[in-house]
C-alpha cells in the first residue's frame, strides 16, 4: 500500500526535486556524471575560500592504497558555511533553539550570537593550546555549548570526537587513548529527566591513565560541586567567557579531518570513523535540504543526541550550513510525561520533526491522548532514523501524529555514510510503511549475493553501495587497513553496509536489518563482541555469546548465553554491572541464560545462527545440527531458553 504525498507537503516545495520526474532526472545525472553533479551541488551549497575544480579522486578499486578524496583542490572553513555567511541575511534568525530538561526552559541563540560564541570558544581553545589537527573529546549532554564546542574545534582545524554522555569511564578512556586527545570538553553534570549524569566525575575517572590529555574544559550546567584538578581543569565561563568574539577563520583543505566518531562493528573495539570537511558538509547540507524540503521559516527539530552521527549531521552541520533553526533537546521523551515531544511541537510550532522508531513505539504504547491534546498543525514532515520501522509504528506516526497531512521520511543511513543515503524526498516520494524507498541522487545501491553477484530487479540480498559519494567516511582513525577490511573486503569493488535489504518491483528498498554481529537496541548501535568482552571479564564466567532477538519496543533485545567457570555460579547482576561499567548505562542484557556449553563447530567456532534462532523462539527450526562438536548441548539450551 502506497501513500501519496499529501498536497500541503507537495505545494510550494523549496527543493528542486519536487516530484518523481525531477528525482529521476537528478539521479540519472548523478550516475552519468558524478563529478559534475557534486561539483554543482557543492558550489551552490558550500562557502569555499577556494572553489574546487576536482571531483572524486581515487575510488573503491584503489581504496586499499589509501583514502579517496572529493573536491581535493578546494579550501574551506566549515564554520564559515555554518555561521559567517549567514550573518548578513540571517543574523537575527534563531540558529539554535534549545529546550532544556524542564519544559519551557528555553534558550534562543541567533546566528549572530552563535557566531560570537563559536569565535570565543575557538580563541579559548587556542589559548588552551589546542592546535590544528589535534583531537578534542567532547563528552557532554545536550546543551548548546556541545554544538559550540564542535564548531569551535572545526573553526581552528582541530578534530573533535564527541562521546555520547551515556558511555562509561572505561569506554571514554578507550576513545581518548585511541585518538590521542589533547583536551576533553565536558560539563559538571548532565540533566536528563531531572536526573544528574556525573559527566565531570566520569571524565576524571577516565583520565586516570590518559597522559595525552593536558586540559579539561568544563561547562557549568548546575550548582553541583564537582572535584577539581587545579592546573588541568578550566571553567568554560572563565576561558570562553573572557575570550574575544573576533576570530579570523583559516581555510583548510577539503579533506582535512573534521571529526572522528566511534562506532561499533562486528569485531573488536569500536572504530573511529573519520569524516572530512568539504565532502561531508556538501552531503549533509544537500540531503538535509532535499529530504526534508527545508524552507526558510521552518522550525526543524531532530531529537537525537550529538553523541551519535544523527546529531552531527542533522542537528549541527547540515541544518546550520542551511541556515535553519535547529532544535537541541536536553531531556527525554517521557519527561515529565509521554507528551513532551508534542508539547514542544505545539509551543515551538515545529514544522519538521525527526526521531527514532524506538521512541515512536514507546510513545504509541502510551495511547493517543498525549498527542491529541496538543495542536500539531504546524508539522509538515516527519522523519525516522536508526532502525527498521515496523508498519504499525509508521501508521501511528502518520495518522495520530501527522493526521494524514504530513509525509514520513524513513531515512536509512549509517555513521559511515555521513548522511541520509536511502529515503523518501518529502514533496516527491510516495511512501510505503516500513520502506526507506529510493536512493538519494548520487547513491548507487546494489543488492548482492554472499558471493558478490549483483541481484537485478526485485530481490533480497546484502546491501552495498557501488560508487563513492562525498559524505562517506574516509578511513578508520589510525587504521586504514581495518577500514578496508571492514567495508571493502566482503564484496570486491563495493562498499558493504552490513545490512540486508529487499527491493520490490517499484525499486523501493526495505531494510531487513544487520546481517553482521552488530546489535541495534533502541537505535543504539552496539557490537556483540563488546558485550561478550564485558561478560567474560567477570571471574565466574568461562565463555559467553551474545545475540539479538526481536523486541517489541527496543527493536532488538540483547540475549546472553553464559557458561560458568567450573564449580562457580554466575551472579547475573554482576554481568549487567560489567556491561554498564565497561560500555555504558545504555548497555543492558535483557535475557541471560546460563548454559553448560556453547554450540560450536568442530573447529571451535560458535554457531551464532543457532543461538539466534533459539533466542527468537524458533528453536524448532534449527535444521541439521549433527556437524556440531557436541550436538547434545543444543537440546539443553533449547529446553532452558528464556522465550
Ligand atoms: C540501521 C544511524 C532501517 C541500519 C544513522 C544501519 C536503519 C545502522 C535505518 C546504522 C532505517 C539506520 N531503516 N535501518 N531508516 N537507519 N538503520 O551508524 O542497520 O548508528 O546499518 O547510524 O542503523 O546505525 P548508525
Amino acid at each position: 500500500m502506497k501513500y501519496e504525498v499529501p498536497a500541503r507537503v507537495r505545494e510550494s516545495a523549496a527543493t528542486p526535486i519536487r516530484d518523481l520526474d525531477r528525482y529521476r532526472e537528478a539521479a540519472a545525472q548523478a550516475v552519468h556524471d558524478p563529478d559534475g553533479f557534486w561539483l554543482d551541488v557543492t558550489r551552490a551549497r558550500v562557502a569555499w575560500s577556494k572553489e574546487p575544480t576536482e571531483g572524486l579522486v581515487g575510488g573503491f578499486d584503489t581504496i586499499k592504497r589509501g583514502p579517496l578524496s572529493w573536491f581535493g583542490d578546494g579550501e574551506l572553513n566549515v564554520t564559515v558555511s555554518c555561521l559567517d555567511r549567514h550573518l548578513a541575511s540571517r543574523g537575527d534568525k534563531v540558529a539554535i533553539l534549545w529546550e532544556g530538561d524542564e519544559p519551557g526552559d528555553v534558550r534562543k541563540i541567533t546566528y549572530r550570537e552563535l557566531h560570537a560564541e563559536v569565535c570565543k570558544a575557538a580563541n579559548a581553545l587556542t589559548e588552551l593550546g589546542l592546535k590544528r589537527g589535534e583531537r578534542a573529546i567532547i563528552y557532554m549532554g545536550m546543551v548548546p555549548e556541545a554544538a559550540i564546542a564542535m564548531l569551535a574545534c572545526a573553526r581552528i582545524g582541530a578534530v573533535h570526537s564527541v562521546v555520547f554522555g551515556g558511555f562509561s569511564a572505561e569506554a571514554l578512556r578507550d576513545r581518548i587513548r585511541d585518538c590521542g586527545a589533547e583536551i576533553v570538553i565536558t560539563q559538571d553534570v548532565g540533566l536528563r529527566g531531572s536526573k544528574h549524569i556525573p559527566l565531570k566525575r566520569t571524565t576524571d575517572e577516565a583520565l586516570e591513565g590518559s597522559p595525552s590529555v593536558k586540559k579539561v574544559l568544563v561547562y557549568k550546567r548546575s550548582d553541583v560541586e564537582v572535584p577539581w584538578n587545579e592546573g588541568r581543569d578550566v571553567w568554560w565561563h572563565d576561558a570562553v567567557g573572557g575570550a574575544s568574539a573576533e576570530h579570523e577563520p583559516h581555510a583548510f583543505e577539503a579533506e582535512h579531518p573534521l571529526f572522528v566518531l566511534y562506532t561499533s562493528g562486528s569485531t573488536g573495539r569500536p572504530k573511529g570513523v573519520v569524516h572530512t570537511s568539504g565532502g561531508y558538509l556538501t552531503y549533509t547540507s544537500y540531503t538535509h535540504a532535499t529530504v526534508f524540503d527545508l524552507r526558510e521559516d521552518d522550525v526543524y527539530a531532530c531529537v537525537a543526541d550529538v553523541g551519535w552521527i544523527t546529531g552531527h549531521s542533522y542537528i549541527v552541520y547540515g541544518p546550520l550550513a542551511n541556515g535553519a533553526t535547529t532544535l537541541m533537546f536536553e531531556s527525554i521523551p517521557t519527561y515529565p510525561d509521554a507528551g513532551r515531544y508534542w508539547d514542544m511541537v505545539e509551543r515551538h510550532k515545529i514544522t519538521i520533526f525527526y526521531t527514532a522508531p524506538t521512541a515512536i513505539r514507546a510513545l504509541a504504547a502510551q495511547g493517543d491522548a498525549h498527542v491529541d491534546k496538543r495542536d500539531l498543525s504546524s508539522l509538515r514532515v516527519l522523519g525516522t532514523v536508526g532502525e527498521p520501522i515496523n508498519p504499525e509504528a509508521w501508521e501511528w506516526y502518520y495518522d495520530v501524529v501527522g493526521k494524514g497531512r504530513c509525509n514520513i521520511v524513513d531515512t536509512w543511513w549509517q555513521t559511515e555514510t555521513g548522511g541520509i543515503a536511502i529515503s523518501p524526498i518529502a514533496p516527491a516520494t510516495p511512501t510505503a510503511p516500513g520502506s526507506a524507498t529510493l536512493p538519494m541522487p548520487g547513491i548507487q545501491p546494489s543488492l548482492r549475493t554472499p558471493e558478490g553477484a549483483v541481484i537485478r530487479g526485485p530481490g533480497q540480498g546484502l546491501l552495498c553501495i557501488d560508487h563513492p559519494w562525498p559524505g562517506q567516511a574516509r578511513t578508520v582513525w589510525g587504521d586504514h587497513d581495518r577500514f578496508v577490511a571492514t567495508y571493502f573486503s566482503t564484496i570486491e569493488g563495493a562498499y558493504f553496509t552490513g545490512d540486508g535489504c529487499r527491493r520490490d518491483a517499484d525499486g523501493y528498498h526495505w531494510i531487513t536489518g544487520r546481517v553482521d554481529d552488530v546489535l541495534n537496541v533502541s537505535g543504539h548501535r552496539m557490537g556483540t563482541a563488546e558485550f561478550e568482552a564485558a561478560i567474560v571479564s567477570v571471574d565466574s564466567v568461562a565463555e559467553a555469546a551474545v545475540v539479538g532477538y526481536p523486541h517489541d519496543l527496543k527493536g532488538q533485545g540483547v540475549y546472553a548465553y553464559v557458561v560458568a567457570q567450573e564449580g562457580e555460579t554466575v551472579d547475573l547482576t554482576e554481568l549487567n554491572q560489567a556491561c554498564r561499567s565497561q560500555i555504558g548505562a545504555h548497555a543492558k542484557l535483557d535475557k541471560i541464560q546460563v548454559v553448560p556449553g556453547l554450540p560450536k563447530t568442530r573447529s571451535g567456532k560458535v554457531m551464532r545462527r543457532i543461538l539466534r534462532k533459539i533466542a527468537e523462539g524458533r528453536g524448532d527450526e534449527l535444521g541439521d545440527t549433527s556437524t556440531l562438536a557436541d550436538p547434545g548441548v543444543v537440546d539443553v539450551i533449547r529446553e532452558g531458553a528464556l522465550v
